[in-house]
């Protein structure tokens, strides 16, 4: 350690990011501390994000069959079904503080020191964190990000939530206007829709999950509105007015036109998020941010002063724990003179609905921007476990280069699409082309069958359609 600093590493943000690099940099014999303001260590993922999100998906997705009739198809029936919200919040809170405090067990064990606070640059190598002043040979900052505010819109966290006050709604509101096709309001919506409420979402493109591939935006767009979800595309919010318990939500075309208004008692704002930077004195590092407030960096997640390091939603890319896991590792890796590499043409992203979501690499979209691409593509419905496990809404799509057959693209929609895409995207990492998944022996019956199927396809040889 160079003379005069308190440590080799110190990270700025306790979230998937930040503790992976602390974690790392430990592992590697490096002394290091990791600042966090919040109480708890895991950032939004496990705390407010990832895993609250994904508890109540899980619960809500119980309820819903046991509610709905779809455990009674199956012989399994379920007399008068009741909700106990208040219980599905505790196993929801059970779950982000088992991990969060799994985090705060794996920093003792690494002997990770643990700086409670916000923290905020003094100069380049010294940060202040509460009333201590550390200096660091290397600092990362991991410092995540938070909802976007609508302008004129005020999140009260009761009747206008952001994705934090949806997680924890006291009770199932009747009508509830999503204001955001994107994940955030499809993830959410859907926990809501299933627990009783009608829900809206209102996008202002031309069709909802901007970023995944055009077929698959618009099969999940059916596939939600059979489930009940009612979409207004192409549409903006321009005011909104809370009177008592009821929101009162003025929308017009996003072209312009004739508004019209929305009645709802819980409106969720769920259209994008922001880098954190504010209060980290970024000026006296002598870093700015991007024209989209974020911090830029190298391949290596080097910033343009030597010594500060950048990963995760604060960074240029998408803002997905895994991605930030992987830039955590890299980074505490670059840093102890190894090579850290994160290869982002290969990060699998997923939607936790029923049925799931899943994509990586290329869209066709994309794809055909590059050059002449083949597709194959297999539905869900003719693969045997889906449909014996009555799950037959979705497929799989593997796009492939027209020349050398290597794959460019898996998207899919199905039931555990999300476990499915990491075949793809191990596939990709390695190279593969339609035919290496096309003769790769899969189990049956599984729902994967359905993407050695769609590499089958790109060839015109699918053996179930
Ligand atoms: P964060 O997790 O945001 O952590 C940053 C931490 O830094 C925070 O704890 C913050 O308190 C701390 N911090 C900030 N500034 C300072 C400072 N100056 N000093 C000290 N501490 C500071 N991604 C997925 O891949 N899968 C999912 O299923 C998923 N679900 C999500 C559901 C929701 C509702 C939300 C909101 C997000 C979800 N995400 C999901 C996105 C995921 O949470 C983020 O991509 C991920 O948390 C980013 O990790 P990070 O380490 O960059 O930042
Ligand atoms: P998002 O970027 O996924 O979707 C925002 C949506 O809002 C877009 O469809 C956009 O067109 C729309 N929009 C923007 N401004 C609007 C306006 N004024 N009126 C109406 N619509 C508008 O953002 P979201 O859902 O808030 O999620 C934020 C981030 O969190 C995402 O980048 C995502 O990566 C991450 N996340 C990931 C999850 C996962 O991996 N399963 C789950 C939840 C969040």
């Amino acid at each position: 350690m160079a003379e005069n600093s308190d440590f080799d590493v110190l990270v700025i943000g306790a979230g998937p990011g930040g503790y992976v690099a602390a974690i790392r940099a430990a592992q590697l014999g490096l002394k290091t501390a990791c600042a966090e303001s919040r109480e708890t260590l895991g950032g939004t993922c496990l705390n407010v994000g990832c895993i609250p999100s994904k508890a109540l998906l899980h619960a809500s997705e119980l309820f819903e069959e046991a509610a709905h009739g779809t455990m009674a198809k199956w012989g399994v029936k379920a007399q008068g079904v009741e909700l106990d919200l208040e219980t599905m919040h505790g196993t929801r809170l059970e779950a982000v503080k088992g991990l969060t405090q799994g985090i705060e067990f794996l920093f003792k064990k690494n002997k990770i020191e643990w700086l409670k606070g916000l923290a905020t640059f003094e100069s380049a190598d010294t940060v202040k964190v509460g009333d201590r002043t550390v200096r660091a040979r290397n600092i990362v900052i991991a410092t995540g990000s938070s909802v976007t505010p609508l302008p004129g819109i005020i999140i009260d966290q009761e009747r206008i939530v952001d994705s934090t006050g949806a997680l924890e709604l006291p009770s199932v509101p009747k009508q509830m206007v999503v204001i955001g096709g994107g994940v955030i309001g499809l993830e959410l919506g859907s926990v809501w829709r299933r627990l009783g409420a009608a829900v809206t979402v209102v996008e202002f493109l031309d069709q909802i999950l901007p970023g995944f591939d055009g077929d698959v935006r618009k099969e999940a767009n059916k596939i939600f509105k059979k489930q009940g979800f009612e979409f207004k595309l192409s549409t903006k919010v321009t005011k909104a007015e809370r009177k008592g318990d009821t929101v009162t939500l003025t929308v017009e075309p996003a072209a312009g036109g004739a508004s019209e208004t929305i009645e709802a008692d819980v409106v969720l704002v769920s259209i994008g998020r922001k880098p954190n930077t504010e209060g980290l004195a970024l000026d006296k590092a002598g870093l700015q941010t991007n024209q989209r407030g974020q911090i830029e960096t190298d391949h290596d997640f080097r910033t343009k002063v030597p010594g500060i390091w950048a990963i995760g939603d604060v960074i240029p890319g998408p803002m997905l724990a895994h991605k930030a896991e992987d830039e955590g590792i890299a980074v505490a890796e670059n840093i102890a003179g190894q090579t850290g590499i994160v290869n982002h043409d290969v990060i699998p992203s997923v939607v936790y609905t029923m049925p799931e979501i899943a994509g990586v690499g290329l869209t066709e979209e994309q794809a055909k921007e590059h050059g002449e691409v083949k597709v194959g593509k297999f539905p869900m419905l003719a693969n045997s476990r889906a449909k014996t496990n009555r799950e037959p809404d979705g497929f799989v799509k593997v796009i492939a280069d027209a020349r050398t057959d290597r794959v460019l693209g898996v998207w899919m929609i199905a039931s555990v699409a999300g476990t499915m895409i990491g075949q793809a995207a191990q596939a990709m990492e390695f190279g593969a082309t339609s035919e290496d998944i096309a003769y790769t022996c899969h189990a049956h019956p599984t729902h994967s069958e359905a993407l050695k199927e769609a590499a089958m396809a790109v060839t015109g040889k699918p053996i179930h359609i």
